[in-house]
């Protein structure tokens, strides 16, 4: 069975027992908690924590979704990959274990058409009332049902939120994948293919997924979340050893070959590496179809990172040219069925993974000279180990990320001194931060900003209706310190009680304009929060034009109306050009941190 038709044989299953069928949301996961969506439930999280009123009280749906904490074990096993979808039935409220468990039993051997006789069913230690429906509602012989703790049968997304106890349906492949006695005895010979979680508590922080000692109450109502693996369910219905050689991998994982010359099937090593290959490039298609870009942080990471291991692993198994543009190609091929945005964004998708290929591919033509020196070196002191400066060297000037370098040295049996690579890291970090503070308080101690905000206050800010308004003069800081007056000629900070004054912030430069004191006058040079530790201090740096300014004097204030209206253009002119970016290229195309001057 195609695994477009398991898809719809799923949907319809559910559709027909009154489920409305939701489309798979965006791997960026909308919640706080989580960096990529890592099962179907996610989007419906509000709805089980009663946040939100459910739409509708029963829903389907096929989720994609990712999970790298295995990250480095793809490919070892032929069970875990790192994106996969989920199909998943939802009650909020509905029904409950009653219907869950023979709502699933109906697909596997209805419309799946699996064999009674193959499947087994585990149940949480004491949760009788599931064992029951499946040996006296189902029919399935007890020796069939397991009771599992809550490693197993207890599911939670491994932070605070619901949970609740489960049931899992298991496959026997046969004993020629091994022993006998259920799930309990050998996951690799009975595979795990449905969980039907009990959604029933509400979990606090703590350790693990299968976590239930820091239950701290009932969910507003009992539901129903569960989650069959589509990928597991393919290589099942297409009577195939394993999940990369289903229709959703295989034909990836053969152009991998073509491309590389290695054989699949001829040797463990070249496996692994085909599996990787297949598995990252199906993965980093489909994160960037959904608007992730290569970066150095967050999701951005997780794709560059595969993306770079793909290409990597293609060069050892003896690829030399660029190969993202062929793979990506194969990947929409497959999924463009269920994923039809994959040929409409095609062009955007296939232009990043291949931009981002090129750049790997320099960085390494570059780094992979210095790190042949260093690598000799190391294997000439007898020591074995390349060290964190050489690693800080490779990844400052070269670009190599640490797992690169550790890769590179494992082929040559080297070990990395990872420790002293972090603090060399940390060191860098922290004299980039230092260098930030200086140059954001000019070179002054944090202190004197503190003590001017705690004699001076916070500043009424009253600029979007007004460019002019009366205040008092409230803290005066100068290079020594804290001032009482400031004489004609003097540079200084000042804060106001009162102020039209606009802070940098949001992208927006800050005001400019002057101050009027009657006997004396000053210029705002700028409009800033100084310390970002401390938000609610405003200063107005000025220079006293003439006369003197006293701690407590009136003062009327005037920005600078015309280049505050500059300013606004621009930045408004920032936002339309985002904006066209955005229907030109996609929503991936993100803006930051522009500078809104006037004239630009
Ligand atoms: N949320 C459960 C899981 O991820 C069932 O969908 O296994």
């Amino acid at each position: 069975m195609r695994s477009a038709e398991i898809h719809s044989r799923f949907l319809r299953h559910f559709e027909q027992l009154g489920h409305t069928v939701v489309p798979s949301a965006s791997l960026l996961a909308d919640d706080p908690t989580l960096l990529l969506v890592n099962a179907g439930m996610v989007p419906f999280k509000p709805y089980f924590l009663g946040e939100l009123p459910a739409p509708t009280p029963r829903a389907t749906s096929i989720q994609k979704c990712m999970r790298t904490n295995d990250i480095e074990n793809v490919g070892q096993t032929t069970r875990h990959g790192t994106f996969f979808q989920m199909a998943g039935n939802f009650s909020f409220g509905d029904y409950f274990k009653e219907k869950a468990i023979p709502y699933a039993w109906d697909l596997l051997t209805g419309g799946f058409g699996f064999e009674p006789d193959r499947l087994w069913a585990t149940v949480y230690l004491d949760d009788d009332e599931a064992y029951g429906i499946w040996r006296d509602v189902v029919g399935l012989p007890a020796e069939r049902v397991q009771r599992r703790g809550p490693e197993e049968n207890y599911w939670s997304m491994g932070v605070p939120g619901p949970c609740g106890p489960c049931s899992e349906i298991y496959y026997d492949r046969g004993p020629a994948y091994g022993v006998d006695g259920g799930p309990i005895a050998d996951e690799e010979r009975y595979l795990e293919v449905w969980n039907l979680v009990f959604m029933q508590y509400l979990r606090g922080p703590g350790a693990g997924y299968g976590y239930v000692d820091n239950l701290i109450g009932d969910l507003p109502a009992k539901s129903i979340d569960t989650g069959m693996g589509i990928e597991r369910m393919a290589m099942l219905l297409q009577g195939v050893d394993n999940m990369y050689e289903t229709d959703l991998l295989r034909p990836v994982l053969d152009r991998a070959t073509e491309l590389t010359g290695a054989r699949y099937g001829a040797e463990h090593g070249s496996d692994v590496g085909l599996r990787v290959i297949a598995d990252h490039t199906r993965a980093v298609t489909m994160m960037i179809a959904d608007g992730i870009t290569p970066t150095n942080e967050g999701r951005g990471y997780v794709l560059r990172r595969m993306l770079r291991r793909a290409v990597r692993t293609i060069r050892l198994l003896g690829g030399d040219q660029p190969v993202m543009p062929e793979l990506v190609g194969v990947v929409r091929d497959v999924m463009s069925p269920m994923y039809p945005e994959l040929v409409s964004d095609f062009e955007r998708i296939v232009t990043i993974a291949a931009t981002e290929e090129l750049s790997f591919l320099s960085t390494v033509r570059a780094g992979t000279t210095r790190f042949d020196v260093a690598a000799k070196q190391a294997a000439a002191t007898g020591v074995k180990s390349l060290s964190g400066a050489d690693a800080f060297q490779l990844h400052d000037t070269y670009g190599f990320p640490i797992d690169l370098t550790l890769e590179m040295a494992a082929e040559q049996g080297l070990a990395v001194d990872e420790e002293s690579f972090r603090r060399l890291m940390a060191e860098q970090r922290s004299r980039a931060r230092d260098d930030r503070r200086e140059k954001a308080i000019g070179n002054r101690d944090l202190s004197a900003f503190r003590a001017l905000l705690e004699s001076a206050g916070t500043t009424d800010f009253v600029g979007y209706d007004a460019i002019e308004s009366e205040g008092r003069v409230r803290g005066l800081l100068g290079e020594s310190g804290l001032l009482t007056a400031a004489a004609e000629g003097d540079e200084v900070d000042l804060v106001l009680d009162r102020s039209p004054f606009y802070a940098e912030g949001g992208g927006q430069q800050g005001d400019t304009g002057w101050l009027d004191l009657g006997s004396a006058q000053a210029e705002v040079l700028d409009t800033r929060h100084p310390v970002p530790e401390l938000p609610a201090l405003v200063v107005h740096r000025i220079r006293v034009a003439a006369g003197e300014i006293v701690l407590g004097a009136q003062v009327n204030a005037r920005v600078d109306a015309d280049r505050r209206a500059a300013i606004s253009r621009a930045h408004t002119a920032t936002h339309l050009i985002h904006k066209a970016f955005r229907s030109a290229l996609g929503e991936a195309a993100t803006q930051a941190g522009s500078l809104n001057a006037p004239g630009r």
